[in-house]
């Protein structure tokens, strides 16, 4: 028999629930609502499926950093339940909370600049979906304002702004070549966010940190972080976030690799130095578990 299950299978019977092409769903299934055989295919370390432009791309696409609904609705899908409640401190213009609706879970919102926050309203009133809060602030003053408890935190951290110290090169000059002209590095900054390194992990600790008692014990969290070649050095940003996770009690489980297939290849570096082409995303996994302690910088 085929049921489909939005939140508990309905009917009563054994623990198995028979979804035909989806597979055998099981009632002890404390997690998600995915079938043995889903499971199975969600804990790929690689996620290699591709994404195609949705939800307004374009529009999304003023924001450089925007990701894909799909992919935050199959994320969504494997950290929660059916209307469990998401929360995401750095929306820029709503991956998380589209892919939240594109899933049947509820969401909150933070981003401090209020250009992004109507992009996201715009792009739900263009696609017909209801829009799930999001509030316009600094995520440090409003998570503790929020009422838990939420299920899962799905984000995808801001960087610094390295181009107001310095600008990249715009093309790697050649074997005894000058250097050629500069331009905006790629790392982009997304409105008023951290000046340096520094201000950048403080922000991340105050946030993660201001998040922890909001979340339900054992909820996971998913972070999306890119490592970086800038300066003429490679940068593992995910190490440092990590880290920062770590300190504050949270627990690793996990780094998930988003190959994006949309990514084109360029030439860095081309005869000279070994440049790489950054075509994936870490997806860190944390999960706030009970008697974790932090260890906060500076404490
Ligand atoms: C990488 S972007 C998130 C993009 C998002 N995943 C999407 O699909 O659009 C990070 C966002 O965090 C925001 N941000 C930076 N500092 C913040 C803060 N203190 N509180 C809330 N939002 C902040 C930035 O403005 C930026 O839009």
């Amino acid at each position: 028999m085929r049921r489909d299950v939005a939140g508990e299978p309905a009917g009563g019977g054994g623990p198995h629930v028979d979804l035909g092409p989806r597979g055998v769903y099981h009632r002890g299934n404390r997690l998600n609502d995915l079938t043995g055989k889903e499971w199975l295919f969600s804990t790929r370390s690689v996620i290699s499926m591709p994404f195609p432009p949705s939800c307004q791309f374009e529009l999304r696409s003023q924001h450089g950093g925007q990701k894909p609904p799909e992919l935050c609705a199959y994320l969504i899908r494997i950290f929660t339940k059916s209307g469990q409640r998401v929360l995401d401190p750095f929306m820029g213009v709503g991956g998380t909370l589209l892919g939240a609706s594109l899933s049947g879970r509820e969401a909150v919102g933070i981003e401090i600049s209020p250009r992004w926050v109507d992009i996201y309203h715009e792009v739900c009133r263009r696609e017909g979906l209801a829009p799930q809060t999001a509030i316009v602030g600094d995520s440090r003053q409003v998570l503790p304002t929020l009422e838990g408890p939420f299920d899962f935190l799905l984000t995808d951290v801001p960087y610094w702004d390295m181009d107001r110290r310095r600008r990249s090169a715009g093309k790697f000059k050649r074997a005894g070549e000058a250097a050629r002209p500069r331009r905006p590095s790629k790392l982009q900054a997304f409105g008023d966010g951290p000046r340096n390194r520094e201000e950048w992990l403080r922000l991340l600790e105050d946030v993660f940190a201001a998040a922890r008692p909001l979340l339900r014990p054992r909820a996971y969290l998913a972070v999306f972080i890119g490592d970086m070649y800038h300066s003429g050095r490679f940068h593992p940003l995910s190490h440092e976030v990590a880290a920062v996770l770590d300190r504050l009690g949270y627990v690793m489980k996990g780094n998930l690799i988003w190959y994006d297939v949309s990514k084109s290849l360029h030439i860095y570096g081309y005869r000279y130095e070994f440049i790489p082409s950054m075509i994936h995303q870490n997806i860190l996994i944390f999960r706030h578990e009970p008697g974790g302690s932090a260890r906060r910088s500076g404490a």
